[in-house]
């Protein structure tokens, strides 16, 4: 058997499917195009997917592949409908990238709050004139609230590290989670976590329920002293109208990990200093990166063996 894989992943998940198939590796320095991912997968029968790989019906009918193990723990690059009307299984990688992507909202979190690529900046342009009672002032953590969107894996880290900074924990979630009273986290509306959270965070799926959950109508009734951090998926919020919010001061600050087009990001987000930009790196950790190859390759190898695939996605195809 033969599997593609569209982009050099660490070495540890090639050498698992070397182990077992026959491997061929996209090695360009940018993302796939589609027509070289059709070209290239169609004899394969397994594929190595990256977020940034767009599998819809059309290219698995093209390439006919058996099997998709996609390298992250987000799959809405994946029609999994038509995966499961196909019988392909899916898989993801959850777990293994928890405490980096929980990291990363922390440090954005700090890092918008605290001004710090603000003062970097302020400090190399050389505008550093001596220590300042008034200069570059941010928010504070103890005592403030943190909203977050989806108390799942991440989410719940995210509560743990607020815990630690003495954070007044809220959360919204379909139900409660029988983990809140560990965290000191109790349960809101979405509508009463807008309203009354002094940091908001993203932890769920984007899904076409999720798809532009925040906007202009909920950034006009986020507090003005708020900051909102995304490190789940762009489409989650209306950019084009959080930018607005940032450039009106309607909310304080944003930390972002994720945007609508990646890699093309809103110009506009660059010129503002009220927003920290980073370049979707929530699982970018040398340990997280390995561990999500071992686990993606280890994936495609039960999957293609018939196997139930531990991280199956679209369970329902073996019924
Ligand atoms: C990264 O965004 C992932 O879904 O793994
Ligand atoms: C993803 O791993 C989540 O459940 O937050």
């Amino acid at each position: 058997m033969k599997v593609f894989v569209t982009r050099k992943i660490p070495q540890a998940g090639l050498e698992i499917l070397r182990e077992h198939f026959e491997i061929d590796v996209f090695e360009g320095d940018s993302p796939i195009s589609r027509e070289e991912l059709v070209t290239r997968a169609s004899d394969c029968d397994g594929l190595l997917s990256l977020l940034t790989d767009t599998i819809d019906s059309e290219v698995m009918d093209e390439i006919g592949v058996k099997a998709i193990a996609n390298y992250a723990v987000g799959y809405d690059n994946i029609d999994i409908t038509a995966a499961t009307q196909r019988k392909i299984p899916v898989t993801n990688t959850p777990g293994v990238l928890t405490d980096a992507t929980a990291d990363l909202t922390f440090a954005l979190i700090l890092s918008i709050s605290r001004r710090i690529v603000e003062s970097d900046k302020y400090l190399r342009e050389g505008r550093w004139t001596g220590w300042d009672p008034i200069l570059l002032l941010g928010g504070d953590f103890v005592g403030k609230t943190l909203g977050i969107i989806g108390l799942g894996r991440i989410g719940t880290a995210v509560a743990k590290r607020a815990k630690g900074f003495g954070m007044n924990i809220i959360y919204t979630d379909h139900h409660k989670k029988s983990i809140e009273n560990e965290l000191s986290a109790r349960w809101v509306t979405f509508e009463e976590l807008i309203v009354n959270s002094d940091y908001i965070t993203i932890h769920i799926p984007h899904t076409t329920d999720t798809h532009h959950l925040i906007g202009k109508e909920e950034l006009s009734k986020m507090k003005s002293t708020a900051y909102l951090i995304n490190t789940s998926r762009g489409k989650i919020i209306n950019e084009i109208e959080l930018i607005e919010a940032l450039k009106n001061r309607q909310i304080t600050g944003a930390g972002l990990d994720v945007f609508y087009e990646e890699p093309d990001f809103n110009p506009e987000l660059a010129k503002l200093d009220n927003v920290v930009i980073v370049p979707h790196i929530g699982s970018a950790s040398f340990e997280t990166r390995n561990k999500m190859a071992v686990m993606a390759a280890e994936n495609l190898v039960e999957a293609l063996k018939g196997e139930i695939p531990e991280n199956i996605v679209n369970p329902e195809i073996y019924d």
